[in-house]
């Protein structure tokens, strides 16, 4: 028998108007009981036409510093070319799911159209489906893994990639010299050219309860960064000061997550975010994360230049490989 589908699951649940036992969240982490609605600073914007490139940098420090989050507008993506990655992404889900499970995910693979099957300490699974693969460098990509359908997919990701890249180039630059290096540093030492993306699709069907559970639990993102274009569904939550808080849905912003390896590459200085999200009664959520990934081999740890007598280093070095078995396996680094 086949893994079961989230959207496979909603369908039935939205008839029935209940919902599996094992969605049903424990009541700390239940969105309807945990979600701030106080005053709270918006997440921050950021403005990348802005001609004042030291403002900009001073920005983007202090949002990575203090949230760990951040949303960029005037990018340089243009809006059609964000829109048609979009479109082909959600005609792939909308195929029959016999389209679909033709390229499952495979255990031990990470690239693939699937559901987390690996439930959580607490015995509960999340509700959403997604789709992994690679976007670059274009030497690693696998198509057989990539949907077929519609024809125009691959050239949509393409298009899409063809302006992520030199975004993803100008956000390592700001970040490196908020650290006070030179601009090429910090992305020398995350991989440099060898950097990898792989793109998430997430796919959150409607759910009829969607106070009692999550589309994705509290997490930090491993990678370096995620840059993250959501459609107009609001639903990521952020950890701000102890709340569990909206990020503001703002048409064709990138949400930018900081992830594990600048947090330990910058000893500290820049945070990894911890981040949720919830879904929607009546509509389907998705959202498509590209996480900017450091070869599995390469060690990383806080770079020597931030290290002192006074700075000590605050996290182990390690390579990307370790690190990821370690966390995906909840075994301490
Ligand atoms: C993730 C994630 C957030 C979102 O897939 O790692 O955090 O907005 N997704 O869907
Ligand atoms: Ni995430």
């Amino acid at each position: 028998m086949g893994v079961e589908r989230v959207q496979t699951i909603a369908s039935l649940s939205n008839n029935l108007g209940t919902i599996p036992p094992e969605f049903i969240r424990s009541e700390h982490e239940q969105p309807g009981k945990t979600t701030f609605h106080g005053p709270v600073p918006e997440l921050p914007v950021i403005d990348l036409a802005n001609p004042d490139q030291d403002q900009i940098i001073r920005e983007i420090v202090e949002a990575s510093s203090e949230w760990g989050i951040f949303q960029v507008i005037s990018h340089g993506i243009p809006e059609e070319v964000v829109k048609e990655f979009q479109r082909v992404g959600k005609h792939f889900f909308e195929l029959p799911q016999e389209e679909k499970e033709k390229i499952a995910k495979q255990p031990g693979m990470k690239e693939g159209y699937g559901t987390k099957l690996q439930r959580e300490p607490e015995g509960k699974k999340t509700w959403v489906d997604f789709l992994y693969h690679n976007v670059w460098p274009p030497h690693i990509l696998n198509y057989n893994i990539w949907p077929q359908s519609p024809p125009e997919y691959r050239k949509a990701n393409d298009e899409y990639c063809k302006y992520l890249v030199p975004l993803v180039d100008r956000l390592f630059e700001y970040l490196s010299t908020g650290l006070g290096l030179e601009k090429n540093v910090l992305k020398e030492a995350l991989g440099g050219e060898n950097m990898r993306m792989l793109l998430k699709i997430n796919y959150y069907p409607p759910c009829p309860f969607p106070d009692l559970a999550l589309g994705v639990a509290p997490h930090t993102d491993m990678c370096t960064f995620t840059l993250l274009v959501p459609n107009d569904v609001p639903g990521l939550q952020i950890l701000k000061d102890d709340h569990w808080v909206d990020a503001k849905y703002i048409p064709n912003s990138i949400i930018v997550h900081i992830g594990d390896q600048l947090e330990i590459s910058s000893n500290g200085k820049y945070k990894s975010v911890l981040h949720r999200t919830t879904v929607n009664k009546d509509r389907t959520r998705m959202s498509w994360p590209v996480f900017c990934e450091p070869p599995e081999d390469l060690v990383i740890g806080p770079l020597p230049q931030l290290i002192s007598v006074e700075n000590p280093a605050k996290f182990k070095s390690k390579n990307y490989k370790d690190y990821a078995y370690c966390k995906l396996n909840k075994i301490p680094q």
